[in-house]
Order: C-alpha cells, then structure tokens, then sequence
C-alpha cells in the first residue's frame, strides 16, 4: 500500500493492454492522471473503486477524424450528441473537422467553436482549421488559437470548402512546415471527379453505384502521390486521412521509405463494406472516398498490420434519415455515424482476423497520440498519463441498432451487423463519461482541447531557400 496517498479511483479486476502486451493488474487513478499501475494489493486505499473483473481495460480511442457540424447544422449533430456518442464508443479524445458553418479559417470562428466545444463536450477533442487559398495570411493566428493541426480538402465535399491549387497547396506546405503542425489531407483530385461526374450525370446516371465510377481509385492515389511529393519537398507533416484503397498504399509506403513524415489512417467502411453493399444500402454508404470493390479490403488491414497505414480513424459524418435515402444519388448528402461503433466493429473484425487487442491499441490510441505529439499524455497506460480509458467486454455478442445511438444521426450502414465486444465504462482524465452503458451528466462540459499538451518535436524543413517567401523577398544590395 503507498502510505498517505488516496487515489481518488481504483479499477481493479481488469487485463490491461498496452502496443506490447496484456496483463492483469490494478490501475489507480488521482487528478486526472495515472497514479499507480500493479499487482492489486499494492493499489493505494481510493475513494472510489470500479470492479473491473472479466473486461479489458484500454487506453481510450483518439478518433482523429470526426464532423460534429457545431455550429451551423445541429440538426445532424452538435458537440454534445457527437461526443455523447465517442464516449460510448470508447473513445476519449476527438478531433473535429473544420467544415463547419462557418468553417474555421480564422482566429474568430476558431475561438466561437473552443467556446461551443469547451461548453458540451463530455470527451476531451482537438480543432482542426482549413487550410486552403484564403486562409493563407490567418495561420499564425489559427496557431495561435489553438489548433491541432490543419485540414486540407484537395476535393470538394460536404460544407463546399473549395480545394487549392497545386501552388497554393505548395506555398501552405511552405508556410505550415517550420510550425510542425501536420497537415491532413483529403486526398481525392477534385478535377478528376468532377469531369468524371458531370459526364455520368449528364447520361442519366442517377444510381447509387455512379457514385463509385465518378471516384476511381486513381482520384485517391494521384491526390496521395501529389500530397507526398509537396510534404517531401517542404518538409511539412502531412496525414492521409481515409485511405480506401489498395492503390494508395504505393505512394505513401514509398514516400515513408524515403523518410517522408507522412502518416494515414483507414476507417472501418473501407475493411468492412464493398461494393457488394451499394444495392442493399444505396445512399446510406454513400461517403468521400467511396467504399470499393472488395479485393481492396486485405491489402488495407495487412497495411494496418506492418504499419503502413498507422491508424484507425472513423470520418464520423452525420447526416438525417431524409439526407440519406433520397433516391437520386448525387442529391444525397455523403457519410455517415461512426464514432460509437468503430471499436466494438475493429474489436470483432481484430477477433475474426486473428491479430490482438494490443495490435488494436496502437492503431486506436498510440499512433494517433505520436503523431500529433501527444503521446504520452495522451494514448497510453503509464504512470503519469492523462487517465483516459475504454473498459471493454470482449466477450458480448450484440445487434447494432441505430434507434439506440447516442448521434442525432439515427441511419448508418451498420444498422444490423453484430459485434462480439462492447465499451462498458470510458473514463476521460478520471472522470466517468460513459458509466454502465449510461451518460454521465456532469461529464457535460468537461472535455478540455488537447492543441497545448506538448511541443511537436523540430520538423525538418526542406528547400527553405526557394519557398514563395524567400523567392519574393526584396532583394538586398
Ligand atoms: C464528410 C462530411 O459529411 O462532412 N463527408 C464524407 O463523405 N466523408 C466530409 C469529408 O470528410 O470529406
Ligand atoms: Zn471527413
């Protein structure tokens, strides 16, 4: 027993996972942070104690792509129902997409969300800001105010953020890459897909799978292969979000072969939907990128396997029931609910796949928390990390159901697919969000940005002499 200290929390009973293993032990938690990790009887006397026994005990998820539409469109999701929904998911920390109204492009709809966001959220998040043609002179100040890095829509998508060009896109690169910020992009070619779907459209094409022609995987793979050789070029950080296909896989294992800082993340759709889905559920798989044939779905997870795509992320993207089943394809609004069910999804498919719980924490929590320098506060189980934990059943069979999610959203194409896991209690910086399957009303508000937690370490800037600036300078002499 450690003489003097009461933990204000101690789980007991459960099997810790950390990236490398699995043990039973005693976690004690005091001010948010863990205390003590050990043997039971070595726990400190607690103020409260959890009986963990029979679950797994992980580090909550960090879902690093999530649309929670706060402001401009409640009626689909506002901070409060979207991080209800990641705390029953497990899911402790989020990081929102700047496609908002308005979307957040300057230091003023910066600080108007930090006060939506810092007033609702039950989980702690990070804002994302756009990075596109006018946000050029305001990325000082967005850093200022508190960014966790920068969002990049090469292709036009929900929200209408225009996409850069190639040379603006190079001058953003230049400008961001000393911050060391990562810049996250959404990698699909813009005029690919809209030549692609103005011509579908204009034969009459109004089915679900026309979705799929007018975004081939190549949309992806040019966007990813451009994106790496704009980061290599200038050195700036760089996140493939969605990747959703095999095709994309070259351009960003070679680009980390060469020692590009380049990272990506798939989402369940892409391992777990195919085109095989389009029939049954038209609209409703309707996302950016689109969910593809079925041969890309195992060279997806055996990249998440060696390590090539680090992590999994949801593109939680809530839309109504009316948005989702319009009958003309391109009228329907595209993505779809997420956050709540990405564990209890990668959780079976890890189980049916054969790979390990400690596998599925580095793809939920380690990675995310490394690459955007938050690690270790964030994303692990050690002593002095930020208390955050998803305390699972991995033994429980259940029907997802969207009648009982906690979005605002109630249409997703996981309607009906079974599971074999299931967060019990999440726990951000020690205290209850999710208890019993049931939202914890103080946790209301509690959530905290995540933007100051640590420095990124120095980036390697590249090419510093023949950037925009240094080219534009007035010359001396
Ligand atoms: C997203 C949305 O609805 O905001 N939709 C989507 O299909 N993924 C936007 C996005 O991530 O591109
Ligand atoms: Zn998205």
């Amino acid at each position: 027993m450690t003489i003097g200290i009461i933990a204000d929390l101690v789980v007991t009973g459960g099997t810790i996972v950390t990236p490398d293993t699995e043990y039973k032990a005693g976690i004690a938690i005091k001010d948010g942070k863990i205390l003590a990790i050990g043997d039971q009887d070595a726990m400190p006397e607690a103020k409260e104690t959890l009986d963990a026994t029979g679950l797994h005990v992980l580090p909550g998820a960090i879902d690093v792509h999530v649309h929670f539409r706060d402001p401009g469109y409640p009626q689909k999701e506002d901070f409060a129902s979207g991080t209800a929904a990641a705390a029953f998911g497990g899911v402790t920390t989020v990081f929102d997409m700047p496609n908002t109204l308005p979307a957040i492009s300057d230091a003023k709809s910066l600080a108007e969300k930090h006060a939506i966001a810092g007033a609702k959220a039950h989980v702690d998040y990070g804002l994302y800001a756009v990075l596109g043609e006018d946000s050029l002179p305001n990325i000082g100040a967005l850093i200022e105010g508190g960014v966790i890095g920068f969002k990049c829509y090469m292709g036009n998508t929900f929200g209408r953020i225009p996409s850069p060009t190639t040379g603006a896109m190079l001058e953003l690169f230049e400008i961001v890459a000393p911050t060391g910020k990562r810049i996250s992009l959404h990698a699909e070619t813009n005029s690919i897909m809209e030549r692609r779907e103005a011509r579908l459209r204009a034969m009459g094409r109004t089915d679900p799978l026309a979705h799929l022609a007018a975004r081939p995987a190549v949309v992806a793979t040019e966007a990813v292969a451009r994106a790496a050789i704009l980061s290599e070029w200038t050195g700036a950080r760089i996140h493939i979000l969605h990747i959703s296909s095999a095709a994309e896989l070259r351009p960003l294992a070679e680009a980390k072969a060469r020692g590009v800082d380049i990272t990506g993340e798939t989402c369940p759709q892409y391992l777990l939907l195919s085109s095989d889905d389009y029939e049954e559920k038209c609209g409703v798989i309707r996302v950016n990128p689109p969910v593809r044939e079925t041969e890309n779905q195992d060279p997806i997870w055996q990249a998440l396997v060696d390590g090539t795509i680090d992590m999994i992320a949801t593109d939680h993207a809530p839309h109504s029931i009316e948005e989702k089943t319009r009958e003309d394809i391109w009228t329907v609004d595209c993505g779809f609910p997420g956050v709540e069910t990405q564990m209890p999804l990668m959780l079976t498919e890890v189980a049916r796949r054969k790979a390990s719980l400690s596998d599925y924490v580095r793809w939920s929590a380690e990675k995310p928390a490394k690459c955007w320098g938050l690690y270790p506060t964030k994303g692990a189980l050690m002593v002095g990390s930020d208390a955050d934990l998803a305390i699972v059943d991995t033994n429980r069979e259940w029907t997802i159901d969207d009648a009982n999610i906690q979005s605002t959203a109630k249409i997703s194409p996981w309607h009906g697919m079974k599971a074999t896991a299931l967060p019990i209690h999440t726990i951000v910086r020690g205290c209850f969000a999710m208890k019993d399957r049931t939202l914890q009303d103080n946790a209301k508000g509690w959530g905290r940005s995540v933007h100051a937690i640590q420095e990124m370490p120095t980036p390697d800037v590249r090419n510093a002499d023949q950037t925009m600036a240094a080219v534009t300078a007035p010359r001396k002499g």
